[in-house]
């Protein structure tokens, strides 16, 4: 079985996903270092050298490379990773994938996301936590037509990474 994360940025993907392939003994896998490695440099310097339409196609190509070539396995994606590319129709049309949303609300991710932006390319620029909350507003439902497709929805609010492991795996076995 492949358990493909995925989730507005903070969500909490690859926290969540190494811990459950850590659970489930399955290879774990999260596909922006998997980026990262193939790139040999940062995803803020791919975005800013190369552009975003070119990461989007290298995060297409390699999520179905790392779906296609291994089984057991967790894949934590990047929050865009669904939205793009009939990515999301491509993981639901494979019969051994499972694509499980965590879910996190507007408040606890733009918390997070003030605190670590400085790494995320799509809100690097965001200077106040008020305008950093308009943009994942309106981002998140844009892409929640995305997220809400997966199999498997998982409210993250409030909960520990142990306590969501917990929970996905009680849903799947
Ligand atoms: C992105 C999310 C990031 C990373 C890139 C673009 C997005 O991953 O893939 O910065 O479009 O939401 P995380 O969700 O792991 O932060």
């Amino acid at each position: 079985m492949k358990l493909v994360l995925i989730g507005y940025m903070g969500s909490g993907k690859s926290a969540v996903g190494n811990q459950l392939a850590n659970t489930l003994n399955y290879n774990y896998f999260d596909l922006d270092s998997e980026i990262e490695k193939h790139e040999g440099t940062t995803i803020s310097i791919v975005f800013e050298q190369k552009g975003e339409i070119y990461f989007r196609r290298k995060e297409n190509e390699l999520l179905k490379a790392l779906i296609s070539e291994n089984s057991r396995m967790v894949l934590s994606t990047g929050g865009g990773t669904p939205c793009y590319g009939g990515a999301m129709t491509f993981l639901l049309e494979q019969k051994d994938v499972i694509a499980i949303y965590l879910k996190a609300s507007l408040e606890i991710v733009t918390k997070r996301l003030f605190e670590e932006q400085i790494h995320r390319p799509l809100i690097a620029h965001i200077k106040s936590e008020a305008a950093l909350k308009d943009f994942i507003r309106k981002h998140l439902f844009e892409r929640s037509h995305y997220y809400n497709q997966a199999s498997v929805v998982i409210n993250t609010d409030g909960y520990s990474v142990e306590e969501i492991v917990r929970e996905i795996v009680a849903r799947l076995f």
